[in-house]
């Protein structure tokens, strides 16, 4: 993990290194995951908290190794491709409509995706991987291209890869190679009612 990312983000109350070192870099070497890597990654989500525990999420992958690699990258837009080409795997993070077990509407099933990617990105980060959330991206053939039943919606698209220093960035993707600022608590946390 890259201990000094922290410093760009003070806080209020100390936080845990790891959800305080997390970021989204874009400098990646091209290489490879590991098959040991890519199941710690999707342990980790498979682990995560959701409605009704009915688990709505799917991954689909490809790695730069697998004949899906072009067709995975070129669902991105223009300048998601110009980084995402040295990722070692592209995920398309899908999840189901209704639940399974009465096949009603799941008002959260993309909620409960979304903190499965959560824990996905922090395993990621404790292995110094960069895991890059993306919604840059054709969502239409991103369903079509991974075969998904009609029943599930794409929520996002990630890059996983193995880090690379800045200066392998395009000069014009080294300026945003820095971690990003946040809004304060007072605009974010409510006590009572939203006006308060
Ligand atoms: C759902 C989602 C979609 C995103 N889409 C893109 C994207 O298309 N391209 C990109 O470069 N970054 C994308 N990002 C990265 C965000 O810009 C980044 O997470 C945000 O600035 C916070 O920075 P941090 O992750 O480094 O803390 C996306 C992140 C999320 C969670």
């Amino acid at each position: 993990m890259d201990e000094s990312i922290a410093k760009h983000r003070p806080t209020s109350a100390k936080i845990h290194p790891l959800i305080h070192n997390r970021w989204s870099p874009r400098s990646m070497t091209g290489e490879s995951l590991t098959d040991e890597e890519l199941a710690a990654l999707f342990e980790a989500a498979r682990l995560s908290p959701s409605c009704y525990n009915a688990q709505p999420w799917r991954f689909i992958y490809a790695t730069n190794n697998d004949p899906e690699w072009n067709a995975f990258l070129d669902l991105l837009v223009d300048f998601n491709k110009s980084w995402c080409k040295k990722a070692g795997a592209l995920i398309v993070i899908a999840s189901r409509k209704r639940f399974e077990h009465n096949e009603k509407p799941s008002q959260t099933h993309s909620f409960d995706a979304g903190a499965a990617c959560m824990s996905l990105a922090l395993e990621g980060a404790s292995r110094g991987l960069v895991v890059h959330g993306m919604g840059g991206f054709d969502y239409e053939k991103a369903a079509i291209l991974t075969k998904l039943p009609a029943d599930f919606e794409v929520n996002a698209m990630f890059a996983v890869g193995k880090k690379a220093s800045k200066e392998s960035l395009s000069p014009e993707l080294q300026e945003k190679e820095i971690p990003s600022g946040r809004r304060p608590l007072t605009e974010i946390i409510f006590r009572g009612n939203y006006h308060n």
